[in-house]
Formats: C-alpha cells, structure tokens, sequence
C-alpha cells in the first residue's frame, strides 16, 4: 500500500505575506485524513518562514531545485544540507523548468539526486516528455532515458527512497492535462521499468503526476492504479482549490 503524496510548487510565487495567509488558510481547511501526506516547496527564501507557518503540522516542507555540490565557490546556489537545516525533507530534482529554461541535463539531474539523498533528504525526481516528442513517438524513450541517467548513478535501490513525479512538459501550466489513461501508460512503464530491476521498490516506489493538476480533474487521475497522488503548480497557490486535491488522494 502506497501512501499518496500531494506536493504544492510554488514556483517562483509569493510574499510573506501572501505565504502567511496561503499557510494558515490551507492548515485550516486541510482534511487529509490518515492517507495523504502533503508537502510544500515554496522558493527557497522564503523556506525558514514556511517551516515556522508548518510547526506542529503534518505538512512536509521541500527545496524546488538543488545545487548537486555539498558547498563551495557556487554563487547563486543552495545546498542539499542548507535545504535539511531549514527543515526540508524533500527535493525536487530536474523539474522541467530546470530542464528547459536553465540547461539542466539528465547527468546534472542525477548529481543532484545524489546530493539530496547524501543528506537524507528524499529526491522528488521529475521527469516527462515534450509535445514534440510525445508526438514523434518518443515518449518512452524519453522518459527512460531520464530514468536511466539516475539509476545509472544511484542504482534501482536508491528509489527505495525516492518519489518520481511523471510531469508531461505540454501539460504543465498548460490548462492540457494528460488524460487519466495517457498518464497511467507512462506510470505503468516507469513502475515496470523499476519493478525489472527490483520488483519491491517496483511496487513501492510512488510516482505522481504533474500537469495542470486541478481541483476538477485530480479524482480522476488519482484513481488510476499506478498514480499515486501528485505534484501540482498553479492550483496549490489557491488554499481552497489545494486543500481539495489533497482531499482528492485520500
Ligand atoms: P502546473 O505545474 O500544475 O501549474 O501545471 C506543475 C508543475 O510544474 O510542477
């Protein structure tokens, strides 16, 4: 049994007073019964401010991105052990912005895995396709090469400890969501291609999706078999509209 995971990215959102209020409005209204675990990564200034706002909370705290070196001459960048000393226990890694916009590579991605987990800090590995590529054909390609470049590294028994999150680029802040089917396709080949190597964590690992996530259609793609909750942008910066998606994994 997979506890499902719902994860708000803030992205690059917010103000102190803004997060205070998203915080308190979401602590409030957050059902997520025994199940659901929910986590939050807002942008790493703010991250000492939210872990005040989550005190004696259930509510998870992680870094969006990770610099893949422990410290040094890195100007700009966070460790994986700043991250743990501000009270986060996940990571997202390779997220699809990473990717795109800043040059991260699937080498790259796999060295922050690394770091993250150096720390005991649970990596959040995004991974997904491009429109262009999904339309090629090249989904599973892609997707196991992402996968490949992380086992390459870690070795299928570092998931034991890990959550993937399935998020197709065309879908991400798109308003396009995978449908519930497109998206257990890809979950269904990613468990299996972990379950190759080593069939517990194959069973155990929890993949989420990610891509316009919304109040409206998170039933749906939670009920598939091999989603196990998920990564969400745009509708985790509504409390209301959170607070039901988590609900929603229950
Ligand atoms: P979205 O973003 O829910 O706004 O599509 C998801 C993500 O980028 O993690």
């Amino acid at each position: 049994m997979r506890q499902p995971l719902v994860a708000g990215n803030w992205k690059m959102h917010g103000s102190r007073a803004e997060n205070a209020a998203l915080v308190r409005s979401l602590l409030d209204q957050l059902q997520p019964g025994p199940g659901t675990e929910v986590l939050l990564c807002p942008p790493f200034v703010y991250l000492s401010d939210v872990a005040r706002l989550l005190t004696d909370s259930a509510v998870a705290l992680g870094g969006q991105s990770v610099c893949d070196e422990p410290q040094g001459a890195f100007t700009g960048e966070v460790s994986a052990a700043m991250l743990k000393d501000v009270g986060c226990s996940y990571v997202l890694v390779g997220h699809s912005e990473r990717r795109q916009l800043y040059g991260e590579g699937d080498a790259l991605v796999a060295r922050k895995f690394v770091a993250v987990q150096s720390q005991g800090l649970v990596p959040v590995l995004c991974v997904g396709e491009t429109l262009e590529e999904r339309e090629a054909g090249h989904t599973t390609e892609v997707v196991a090469r992402q996968l490949d470049a992380v086992l390459a590294v870690s070795g299928a028994a570092a998931l034991a400890s890990a959550v993937i999150a399935y998020e197709p680029v065309w879908a991400i802040g798109t308003g396009r969501t995978a449908s519930p089917e497109q998206a257990q396709d890809v979950h269904a080949m990613i468990r299996d291609k972990v379950a190759a190597l080593d069939a517990t964590i194959g069973g155990s690992v929890r993949i989420l999706y990610g891509g316009s996530v919304k109040a409206s259609n998170a039933r749906e793609l939670f009920a598939m078999p091999d989603i196990d909750g998920g990564l969400v942008g745009g509708a985790s910066l509504k409390a209301d509209e959170f607070a039901q998606i988590c609900a929603a994994a229950d």
